[in-house]
């Protein structure tokens, strides 16, 4: 095998796994995408010249400055790319292979098979080339060459990972979302399994679904014995009836994405988004389903709501709290807050057809008669004035338009009341913005859907200082981090770490 792992622990098994699942086509989109833009051409050598303004980079590259940002941002994270804070942005002379000719001519043939690569599912089943606009590609030829064929060998480490990231990951991705799509997840569930017996299982023609079981060997998910394949150990206690479908919800939000990000750079240099969330049908589509993922993991959802309720309950009373959850999809951060006090009235705001299933999940927890459900848009209804104790963003902001922030900041403002808190949560960006890289995928993704963005806590604090909340912090909580923010009136939890 060209390719080979370190024997992982389970728990880093897993992470490996929802990487693949989720972040690791993400990851090759913006690596993939710099070559596409041209940016490593635009940026100066370390030391030799000064670091280059995000503005500057932007208009030399003819992009806007939010796409130039989501792209190079994970650069930063992943270390191939310097920030000097204040400054701006420069090349490493450990990336200074990112200048060679033949390895920025390997991105862009790797970059050619983003869009072919999504035709995996009927390469295996059919054992042929693919059509791809009239052009037969040898798809499965082209995994061979990547996985299973020896490599010749990179200028330097670094550039040997730049490659494997670029390259290979979002091809481990689709491999992934494959055996998801023709069955194999499934049909490997029962052991090992021979050949002939998995391609009758799966529909598959039997040489092409050997070719996608070797690449699942190389991952370490799948082991061969003679002509049997099966889950490895690691992937066996990992992957089980149960856990798969978990697993597996990842994928079709990962599929959505991977026309836009096969064109990443019309987004950044011509604004044209293959998928356009401000679009109201498109946006229908993927929160509507958003939400029902969502409604089917209520239940860890609902714990993490509620180990924020017990840090705003922590700081001042939750008696008769009157609770605004804005853009509150299954309803989950909303019924946190309605189960940690029964004296709790929630209102729910969505969309009509979102709020369709928030009804359900609440009626099910028996607050119904604590409830209030309120469709509309977030940013065109009229708050009032000092209706609300409690007003919850949950994961919405990253799905509004940065333009709209600072109005709607105000008028939330001015809806709480006295000793009134603002919760935020979702991703929280280091103060830096270079990291953590998950929450950089998350905002590649929200770029190339034209929505909203991630922010960090100097961001968080340049829309809420304005607008009267003078005070407030970021809280590590699992999974997700929290924002809270008062106009000053309410005392810290002693103790607990914050940004
Ligand atoms: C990522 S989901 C988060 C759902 C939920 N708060 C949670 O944490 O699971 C974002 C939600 O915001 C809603 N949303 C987006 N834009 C909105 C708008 N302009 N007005 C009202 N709701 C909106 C979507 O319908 C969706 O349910």
């Amino acid at each position: 095998m060209a390719e080979s792992f370190p024997a992982p622990s389970q728990t880093a098994f897993v992470q490996q796994l929802n990487f693949w699942a989720r972040d690791a086509s993400n990851e090759s989109a913006a690596l993939l995408g710099a070559f596409a833009l041209g940016l490593f051409g635009h940026l100066p050598d370390e030391g030799s010249a000064a670091p280059v303004s995000l503005e500057t980079l932007a208009s030399r590259m003819g992009g806007t400055v939010r796409g130039t940002r989501s792209v190079i941002e994970p650069l930063v994270g992943l270390g191939f790319v310097r920030l000097e804070e204040g400054r701006g942005y420069s090349l490493p002379a450990a990336s200074s292979f990112l200048r060679r000719p033949d390895f920025a001519a390997r991105m862009r043939e790797a970059l050619g098979w983003w869009l072919v690569s999504a035709k995996l599912p009927e390469a295996v089943r059919t054992g042929a080339p693919v059509d791809w606009h009239g052009e037969s590609r040898d798809l499965l030829g082209w995994y061979r060459k990547e996985f299973l064929e020896p490599r010749a060998p990179a200028p330097s480490a670094t550039a040997a990972d730049y490659d494997d990231r670029a390259a290979r990951n979002f091809l481990r991705t689709q491999a992934l979302v494959t055996s998801g799509e023709v069955g194999l997840l499934d049909a490997l569930v029962s052991g090992l399994r021979p050949l002939a017996e998995l391609a009758k299982a799966t529909g598959s023609h039997p040489e092409s679904l050997r070719t996608l079981l070797e690449v699942l060997v190389c991952m370490g998910l799948v082991r061969r014995e003679a002509e049997s394949f099966g889950y490895t150990e690691l992937a066996g206690r990992s992957l089980d009836a149960s856990s798969l479908p978990y697993f597996q919800r990842a994928f079709p939000a990962t599929m959505d994405y991977w026309e836009a990000f096969g064109h990443l750079d019309e987004a950044v240099t011509q604004r044209k988004f293959r998928l356009d969330l401000r679009d109201p049908e498109t946006a229908r589509r993927i929160y509507q389903r958003n939400a029902s993922r969502i409604t089917g993991i209520f239940a860890s959802h609902v714990k993490l709501g509620r180990k924020a309720a017990e840090l705003v309950a922590s700081m001042r009373s939750l008696k008769e709290a009157r609770v605004l959850d804005v853009g509150t999809g299954s309803g989950v951060w909303g019924a946190a807050f309605g189960l940690a006090d029964p004296t709790v009235h929630v209102t729910y705001l969505d969309s009509e057809h979102v709020l369709e299933q928030v009804k359900p999940n609440i009626a099910k927890l028996k607050l119904d008669g604590r409830a209030r459900y309120w469709a509309g848009d977030c940013l065109s209804v009229d708050y009032g004035e000092g209706q609300y104790d409690l007003i919850l963003l949950p994961q919405v902001i990253p799905a509004l338009p940065p333009e709209a922030l600072p109005r709607l900041f105000g008028q939330l403002a001015r809806a709480l009341r006295p000793r009134g808190l603002l919760i935020i949560s979702g991703y929280l960006l280091t103060d830096r913005r270079d990291g953590p890289l998950d929450a950089l995928y998350f905002a590649l993704r929200r770029y190339v859907s034209n929505e909203g963005d991630v922010l960090s806590m100097p961001d968080f604090r340049r829309l809420l200082e304005p607008v009267g909340l003078t005070s407030s912090r970021g809280f590590d909580m699992p999974i997700q981090q929290v924002v809270i923010a008062s106009r000053g009136e309410v005392p810290w939890p002693d103790g607990l770490p914050s940004r």
